[in-house]
């Protein structure tokens, strides 16, 4: 197969759409090296790579991002701090995700609305009321691909603790065994109710394995420049 480099210029207008590929997942899943890794071979093949992340990814989302990951916002319940992530991601949108793609930029994001979904939807917020939230922050902003990084609680979290070394967990890392995998189990009814946006990937495979997988699946979902897939 080969495809267009997504920045290419039509003969006349702009530039197409970029891509926009999430990765999610529980702790310890690997997500961030595995965005560098795919990153850096995208960038190899002369690609326009925007790696962020949620909640953050713009001024204002990082400040919110802070108020949400030291738990200050906690006291206010759920509902609230769903508020609060979609605030954030819309304010990543607008200011991050949609102008990269509008120049045919690639967008890595480390999670976008799945872990709301997952973690707000856990933590008792509605269904209907994280759709709507998530449709109002979005505003039709959405993932061409996600892949969902699978690993069983019990290795994330080991693999989270010895990669924080002493430092304290997050608001959300602290939870027990029973809600992580809870939410592993959440993460993987989204995939099989939209598998034409899901991939899910075997995380607990060794990162080069891991990588290798992800190169495949964007390739064979998205296509890549011609130069890439002769590799
Ligand atoms: P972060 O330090 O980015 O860790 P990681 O992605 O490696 O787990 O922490 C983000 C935390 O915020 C994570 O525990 C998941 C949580 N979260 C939500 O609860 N809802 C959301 O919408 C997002 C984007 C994240």
């Amino acid at each position: 197969m080969t495809a267009t480099a997504p920045q290419a210029r039509e003969a006349s207008g702009p530039p197409a759409r970029g891509r926009f590929v999430t990765f999610e997942g529980g702790e310890g899943a690997g997500k961030s090296s595995q965005i560098a890794h795919l990153a850096e071979r995208l960038r190899g093949r002369g690609l326009d790579v925007v790696v962020t992340r949620e909640p953050g990814g713009s001024p204002g989302a990082e400040c919110i991002r802070h108020v949400l990951l030291t738990g200050a916002a906690e006291v206010f319940g759920p509902l609230a701090e769903a508020c609060l992530f979609a605030a954030a991601r819309a304010d990543h949108v607008d200011l991050t995700i949609r102008p990269a793609l509008a120049r045919g930029a690639w967008v890595l994001s480390d999670r976008f609305y799945d872990s709301s979904r997952v973690y707000q939807g856990d933590g008792g917020v509605a269904p209907q009321t994280l759709r709507l939230l998530e449709e109002v922050a979005v505003d039709e902003v959405r993932p061409d691909l996600t892949l969902l990084l699978d690993v069983p609680a019990e290795i994330g979290l080991a693999r989270a603790g010895s990669r924080r070394g002493g430092g304290d967990a997050d608001r959300f890392e602290k939870e027990d065994v029973g809600v992580h995998e809870r939410r592993r189990r959440a993460f993987l009814a989204i995939a099989a109710e939209e598998p034409w946006r899901f991939a899910v990937i075997d995380a607990t495979a060794a990162p080069a394995e891991v990588a290798e997988t992800i190169w495949r699946t964007v390739g064979h979902r998205l296509g890549l420049p011609a130069a890439v897939e002769a590799e």
